[in-house]
């Protein structure tokens, strides 16, 4: 029998966990042959609700499952960790500024970054979901001495599957048609959902919308005016129909980027730190059209950028900067 893989999920008590703790122990993430041990993270405040989780977990019997670990101690949590899912954060509390909020998360993302590089297994990768996702995931890194930056990524895969969904029901054809979507950018209000090289059924999105919608302008419209501001602005729509904000559909994404990250895809998106693909300051952690042979998410090279694209994602990556450049300041 396979040795169980130890995955560690931060913010167990939170209700991304409470979907994506049971999905992971079924088999989902890791496929069907590979058992798991669980370690749930949470700060005092949280761990009754994620004891109660354990508890659940062990309800299930699940045959993968072989072990449930709670604690609020990072070190303890981190422990031969091969997987990190980084979901718990502080949230943004009425009056918050920016700045407070980027504090408040630096002191969170960096002592855990330090955690994982004192005590999770060697080949440990690390996802944070946890808000600002792409700098918490810079500064977890930063702080990781010794674990190479290419180990962080941060999720804009729950964007990407928006922008997937949006296009299907658009046009409307089957998600499994589509290829070569991307999300660039940061995962905010700044960020670019892309089909100038996406495919459905072979063929260029964009002829199929422009055919669809009627017309060159009309499909540039419906791009510019409904599919990008629709895609990016869907967390907030999910709070005001939901009442609360993403929580299935974020747990959903964070398998599937763990899972084409290690069986493999051919285009996907993901947020990873920047060695300076298409002009994006070196570090930074991004995101862009990756794939995986299965030992990590590449940067996919080469594609040619209209003015149009440039100039959106010029304009995330700036938000970008300007979020590390806050932290770099703030000194924490
Ligand atoms: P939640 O508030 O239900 O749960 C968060 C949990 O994290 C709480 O139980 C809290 O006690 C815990 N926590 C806080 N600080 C912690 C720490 N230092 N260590 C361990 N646990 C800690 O929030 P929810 O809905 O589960 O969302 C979690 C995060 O994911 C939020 O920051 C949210 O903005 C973000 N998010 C990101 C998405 C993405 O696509 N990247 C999509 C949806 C949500």
């Amino acid at each position: 029998p396979q040795q169980a893989s130890t995955v560690t999920v931060t913010g167990a008590g939170g209700q991304i966990a409470y979907s994506l703790l049971f999905r992971i122990a079924a088999g989902d993430m890791l496929g069907p042959d590979q058992p798991v041990r669980l370690r749930l993270l949470e700060i005092p405040q949280g761990m009754r609700a994620a004891e109660g989780v354990a508890l659940e977990l062990s309800d299930c019997a699940f045959p993968l499952l072989r072990a449930v670990d709670v604690t609020d101690d990072p070190r303890t949590g981190f422990d031969g960790s091969r997987f990190a899912l980084l979901v718990g954060a502080r949230p943004r509390g009425p009056g918050m500024e920016r700045a407070d909020l980027l504090s408040a998360n630096a002191s969170i993302f960096g002592p855990q970054g330090a955690a994982i590089a004192a005590s999770a297994a060697p080949d440990v990768r690390a996802v944070v979901v946890g808000n600002p996702a792409n700098t918490n995931a810079w500064i977890a890194s930063s702080a990781a001495h010794g674990v190479p930056a290419d180990r962080f990524s941060a999720l804009t895969r729950l964007d990407h599957n928006r922008a997937l969904a949006q296009l299907a029901a658009r046009l409307p054809r089957p998600v499994d048609e589509f290829a070569g979507v991307t999300v660039w950018g940061n995962h905010s209000a700044t960020q670019f959902p892309d089909i100038d090289h996406a495919t459905v059924g072979g063929r260029p999105v964009r002829d199929a919308l422009e055919e669809t919608l009627g017309g060159v302008e009309a499909a540039q419209r419906w791009l510019d005016e409904d599919f990008i501001p629709r895609v990016a602005g869907r967390g907030a729509e999910i709070i005001t129909v939901r009442g609360s904000s993403s929580a299935a559909s974020a747990a959903d994404a964070i398998i599937a980027h763990v899972r084409d990250d290690v069986s493999g895809t051919t285009w996907t998106s993901a947020a990873v730190a920047s060695h300076g693909e298409y002009g994006v300051p070196e570090g930074l952690v991004c995101s862009f059209p990756v794939r995986s042979d299965g030992t990590g998410y590449r940067v996919i090279e080469g594609l040619a950028l209209a003015p149009r694209a440039r100039s959106r994602i010029d304009a995330s990556v700036a938000e970008l900067v300007a979020e590390r450049d806050a932290v770099t300041e703030l000194g924490v």
